[in-house]
């Protein structure tokens, strides 16, 4: 029974996503800063790759730890904790200390990514009622491409009006500063989510929370009945490491979140004003075409996978990048290794220009939610927080390789290289989704778990099979 949701689920819903944001944040920091940073620390292009990449290695040990933190400290202690880190490290940098402290803060910002990236759609998911949940899921994506889009505007203007880089740089942290103290203030004054407290055996304060966010005393009782009932089911099992269909299906997670890295996408969020700078494409149009597309794209995606379904995303993503990759490497060909945009004609980067859009346009309405979405269903409900801690650590290793190689990788190879390897990854990854990934459109978790322990081929998994749709 729906009478409209309390103010505190408004109040939830909107802290826990500032968690959402500040990945974004953090995330889309870097293409409009780069340059400031360069002059303010002096930085070549490979300590630049190393600064931006180093928020990976941090994301990486935080998702890893991100489980542990959660079960211990519980979901509202760790966001607290993630709130903390960000307010604290974004602060640190702002008063630009030297530069091995830097480093320091950009890992510890990653860290609080990678614990905020595991524990805010966890949280959400137990504390948000039961008819909201699902959007709150895609809420996270669509928060990450608004982060990175507020976060390149404000760098883009700072860096116009103010024009010292050693004051411009520590306003550009300000603003990381200013949502990530909402967002540790915000987080102090959540309630505790039910199902930990249940899970801790807390049942009188569980009910005190659902109290405050459900309407009725029916649902209420409903609620506790339901946790109860899937308590058992839920935590980790490290003995499910060695079922062959667990890591069948792991195996299947894993490579669609290195697909989705290795199609290029933080190439292109990171290092997008710079690589249209190599084809003399600068101002404003390269600085916000890949947030703004990026962000504006989102949106549809999210009623898209449940209309057409992921595995048709998938493809259409997938292709759509494709095309562009070879378009952008074909236009690197023409303008070869010049920066100068006075030597270089005005097709090439016109055709660059459609192309980055174009792909932006396919990561954003495919890949970027579905490789996520698609990692939260497929794994049985015993494995699922340890399939997810490992494909989430594999997404910001490879996300971290790449954003660590790219710019020295076109350095030594050419321009027009690195759009080629992207375009190979494109390739071979819809010949993945054809043959590994299944369709989970419409189908219940039950069922998806009941096929992968009846054997079913991977790509089948999503199939329905009549009468068992429960285990
Ligand atoms: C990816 C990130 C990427 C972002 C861009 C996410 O799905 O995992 O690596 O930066 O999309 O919107």
């Amino acid at each position: 029974m729906n009478r409209g949701y309390k103010s505190i689920v408004f109040y939830i819903c909107s802290t826990a996503a500032l968690g959402g944001l500040l990945f974004g944040l953090d995330q889309g920091f870097i293409a409009n800063s780069l340059e400031t940073i360069r002059e303010v620390y002096g930085l070549d292009i490979r300590s630049a790759e190393h600064y931006s990449s180093i928020l990976a290695t941090g994301s990486v040990i935080g998702a890893l730890l991100s489980g542990i933190f959660a079960r211990y400290l519980g979901r509202k202690k760790s966001l607290v904790l993630s709130g903390l880190i960000f307010c604290s490290a974004s602060l640190l940098s702002a008063f630009l200390p030297p530069m091995p402290v830097m480093y320091g803060s950009r890992f510890f910002l990653g860290f609080a990514v990678g614990i905020a990236s595991f524990i805010v759609p966890l949280y959400l998911s137990e504390t948000a009622p039961a008819p909201i949940r699902g959007a709150m899921g895609t809420l996270f994506q669509l928060l990450i491409t608004i982060g990175i889009f507020l976060i390149s505007v404000t760098n883009v203007f700072i860096a116009k009006w103010i024009a010292t880089p050693r004051t411009a740089l520590p306003l550009m942290f300000a603003i990381i500063v200013l949502f990530a103290t909402l967002m540790f203030v915000g987080s102090l004054f959540l309630p505790e989510s039910p199902r930990w407290l249940m899970l801790r055996g807390r049942r009188d304060q569980a009910i005190e929370v659902l109290k405050k966010t459900l309407n009725t005393r029916e649902d209420v009782e409903r609620e506790i009945r339901d946790i109860e009932g899937t308590l058992s089911k839920q935590g980790v099992r490290i003995g499910i490491l060695f079922k062959g269909y667990f890591i069948k299906i792991l195996l299947v997670g894993i490579f669609l979140q290195i697909f989705q890295q290795l199609v290029g996408i933080n190439v292109m969020i990171y290092y997008a004003p710079t690589i249209f700078g190599y084809a003399g494409l600068t101002g404003i149009v390269a600085m916000m075409t890949v947030p703004t597309v990026n962000m504006l794209f989102t949106f549809p995606a999210i009623r898209l996978v449940e209309k057409w379904g992921r595995k048709k995303l998938l493809y259409i993503g997938a292709l759509c990048m494709l095309i562009a990759m070879l378009a952008s490497g074909a236009a690197f060909t023409v303008i070869g290794n010049t920066s100068d945009p006075a030597m270089i004609a005005g097709g090439p980067k016109v055709i660059l220009l459609v192309a980055v859009i174009f792909y932006i346009f396919g990561f954003a309405v495919s890949w970027g939610p579905v490789a996520w979405l698609v990692c939260s269903e497929i794994f049985p409900l015993r494995g699922r927080e340890l399939g997810m801690t490992v494909t989430t650590m594999v997404n910001w290793t490879f996300a971290g390789l790449l954003m660590d190689n790219a710019l020295t990788f076109m350095q030594i190879h050419g321009n027009a290289s690195i759009f080629f390897i992207f375009a190979l990854f494109c390739g071979l990854s819809i010949a993945f989704v054809a043959a590994f990934v299944p369709e989970t459109k419409g189908v219940t978790l039950e069922q998806i778990e009941w096929n992968l322990k009846a054997g079913k081929k991977m790509r089948s998994l999503g199939d329905v099979t009549p009468g068992n749709h429960h285990l």
